[in-house]
């Protein structure tokens, strides 16, 4: 699983922070041979040229259907011999086209503690319901909105006076050290699955 794909729509920071991972050495085998992005104006486009990484920028509205916009990403995932999907703020769900030729080998990031706070806006989410303990979730990637199988969870606080952007800055710390931790794992092997409980192997 050393050939990675990060899939992204964004700003990009968990991007930048992977692959300033994988510059340090701290990616383990893992290498990201390709950002994948839906949105080409994304400053995470930007992210990936900088960083000297290839980039497939696609605009799912230009093809006449959402298959064949995945049709045309596994493609070339194939001709690049990906090995491991990465979800970085890929703001899509994802079809079996994707799904079953890279059964377990996709995982995503999410920022709330799962399954608390699925979807879009977990940490407005977080705030509004008042809790006062959210976090960060890498998970495996399924048909479901953020529904896959946990691999690994950091909690983060919720502070008084605490603003969405406050709260953000914070759980995104917490994201950019876990998951490159995590890939890395994964690049190396060092994740098993049995049933829907997934454990890191030292
Ligand atoms: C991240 O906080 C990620 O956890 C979240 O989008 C942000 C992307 O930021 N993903 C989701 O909410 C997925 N449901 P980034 O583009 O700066 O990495």
């Amino acid at each position: 699983f050393s050939r990675i794909a990060v899939f992204a729509s964004g700003t990009g920071s968990n991007f930048a922070a992977l692959a300033k991972a994988q510059e340090e050495g701290r990616l383990g085998g893992g290498r990201i041979e390709l950002l994948v992005s839906d949105r080409p104006e994304a400053p995470v486009a930007k992210r990936a040229e900088e960083a000297g990484i290839p980039s497939l920028l696609l605009r799912p509205k230009e093809f006449a259907s959402r298959k064949e916009y995945e049709e045309q990403i596994v493609e070339e995932l194939r001709r690049r011999e990906i090995g491991l999907i990465v979800l970085a703020g890929y703001m899509r769900l994802i079809t079996p086209v994707l799904l079953e030729p890279y059964a377990g080998r996709i995982v995503n990031i999410h920022p709330s503690l799962l399954p608390a706070f699925a979807g879009k806006d977990a940490i407005g989410q977080a705030l509004e319901y008042g809790v006062k303990l959210t976090g960060v979730t890498v998970h495996f990637v399924d048909g479901g909105m953020d529904t896959g199988p946990v691999i690994a969870q950091r909690a983060v606080a919720v502070e008084d006076g605490d603003t969405a952007d406050t709260l953000a800055q914070r759980i995104h710390e917490v994201e950019y050290e876990l998951y490159p931790e995590v890939v890395a794992a994964f690049a190396a092997g060092r994740v098993t699955l049995e049933g829907r409980v997934a454990t890191i192997r030292a």
